[in-house]
């Protein structure tokens, strides 16, 4: 008997944790990965708060052939790295990291949002994380990229 209530207690709690998606993990070692593109972003932007400042996107090797190909393999990691940005002598460059958007794909995981698992981490931080919802406001605007995935990054050769 008690075996078996610990086993419909086993299944509870891995059918809550998938509902609610893992943790997505900080992306460790992605400024060796592939840069993508990069895009400045300057008050009045819609996207200002909060993404203003300089990003860079990183995709890993699955991420890579994803950009490529269009589908997205479990195990894809695209990285949005937004740094603070100086204006000054007609040039803009790098300050200080905001904040790390990451994005990884597991479908059955984040079924939830896309099969992609979305996560902040804030500055140069690899714990503190930026999302309580789960990340379903960012799947929210990221749903106008569903053609290309809910990925709106294209890989230029
Ligand atoms: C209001 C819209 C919006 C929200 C909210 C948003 N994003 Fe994005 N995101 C974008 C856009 C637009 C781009 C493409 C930027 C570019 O072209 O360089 C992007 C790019 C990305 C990328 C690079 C891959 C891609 O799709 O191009 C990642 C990773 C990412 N976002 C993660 C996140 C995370 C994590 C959150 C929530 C914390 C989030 N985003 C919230 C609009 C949004």
């Amino acid at each position: 008997m008690r075996k078996v209530l610990l086993m419909m207690l086993g299944t509870m709690m891995c059918s809550t944790l998938s509902w609610a998606g893992a943790p997505v993990p900080y992306p460790e070692g992605y400024r060796a990965w592939t840069h993508v593109k990069s895009m400045v972003i300057e008050p009045g932007h819609p996207l200002a708060n909060p993404f203003q400042g300089i990003h860079h996107v990183y995709a890993n090797a699955k991420a890579l052939a994803g950009l490529k190909t269009g589908r997205y393999a479990d195990g894809a990691v695209l990285v949005f790295d937004l740094l603070h940005y100086q204006d000054k002598g007609h040039a803009l460059t790098e300050g200080q990291r905001k904040l790390v958007g990451v994005m990884v794909r597991d479908r059955q995981r984040y079924a939830a949002t896309g099969g992609w698992g979305f996560e902040g981490f804030a500055g140069n931080s690899h714990t503190q994380r930026l999302t309580s919802d789960g990340g379903r406001a960012c799947f929210e605007c990221h749903r106008s990229a569903k053609a290309s995935g809910y990925v709106f990054s294209h890989w230029r050769p």
